[in-house]
């Protein structure tokens, strides 16, 4: 019964976001999705609100609707009409509404399910995966690969994260560097150590070519 509620989503999700060029596409949610299970299963997290809360979490982006509140009420009339009981999915609501990062600005809801998914997205954006994401989104928003003209921001207000203009290089300093001390989960701490050293290394061997200091 849970197990056909979250296919349903999942198809729902994938015919909806197929086609997306910033980096939410489908294949972002698939991985959210499966990293969430491995992490939930490993914290023993309720799988039900943990899947169907990974592949919602997207579908109240502004990014992606028109505004948070609509998406936010697709998604309730969706799960509704799924038949999900009102806890659960008050509790996935509360989840996908708390859990971007926003520049920093957002309040995780304190759940361990909310910790698990947040965990599961965020290893989406570091890493190998977590690179080749940010000069997706980058491109798709005008922003350049590098400027040295910008200066790394330390704080920023949502809207100045997305309105400001930055840069692709820019992005791993205000944001994805700082993922890995974040991750909420033992499970994850351990998933995001290798991600992370291996943008360490890319950005060092991009500063190397840029400054020409090759062999
Ligand atoms: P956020 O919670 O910060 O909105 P998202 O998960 O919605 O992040 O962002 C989608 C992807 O695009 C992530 O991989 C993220 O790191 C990347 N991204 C977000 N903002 C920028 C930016 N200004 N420049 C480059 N990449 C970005
Ligand atoms: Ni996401």
């Amino acid at each position: 019964m849970n197990e056909e509620i979250v296919l349903s989503t999942a198809e729902m999700v994938r015919s909806k976001l197929s086609g997306e060029g910033s980096g939410h596409d489908w294949f972002h949610i698939e991985r959210v999705w499966r990293n969430a299970v491995k992490i939930g299963k490993a914290e023993k997290a309720d799988l039900f609100v943990v899947q169907l809360a990974a592949l919602l979490h997207d579908l109240a982006d502004d990014k992606i609707v028109a505004s948070e509140a609509e998406g936010v009420s697709e998604i309730n009339y969706w799960l509704e009409g799924e038949g999900v009981p009102s806890n659960v999915i008050e509790h996935v609501l509360t989840i996908i509404q708390t859990m971007s990062f926003k520049g920093g600005n957002n309040h995780l809801y304190g759940s361990l399910e909310a910790k698990v998914v947040q965990d599961a997205d965020r290893l989406d954006a570091i890493g190998a995966i977590g690179i080749a994401r940010t000069f997706t989104y980058a491109g798709s928003v005008g922003s350049p690969i590098f400027d040295p003209q910008y200066t790394v921001r330390e704080e920023m207000t949502k809207k100045e994260y997305r309105e400001e203009k930055s840069s692709a290089i820019h992005h791993f300093y205000e944001k994805l560097l700082k993922l890995k001390d974040l991750m909420n989960t033992e499970t994850a701490i351990q998933m995001a150590e290798e991600r992370h050293q291996f943008m360490e290394i890319y950005l060092e061997q991009f500063f190397k070519e840029y400054a020409d200091e090759e062999g």
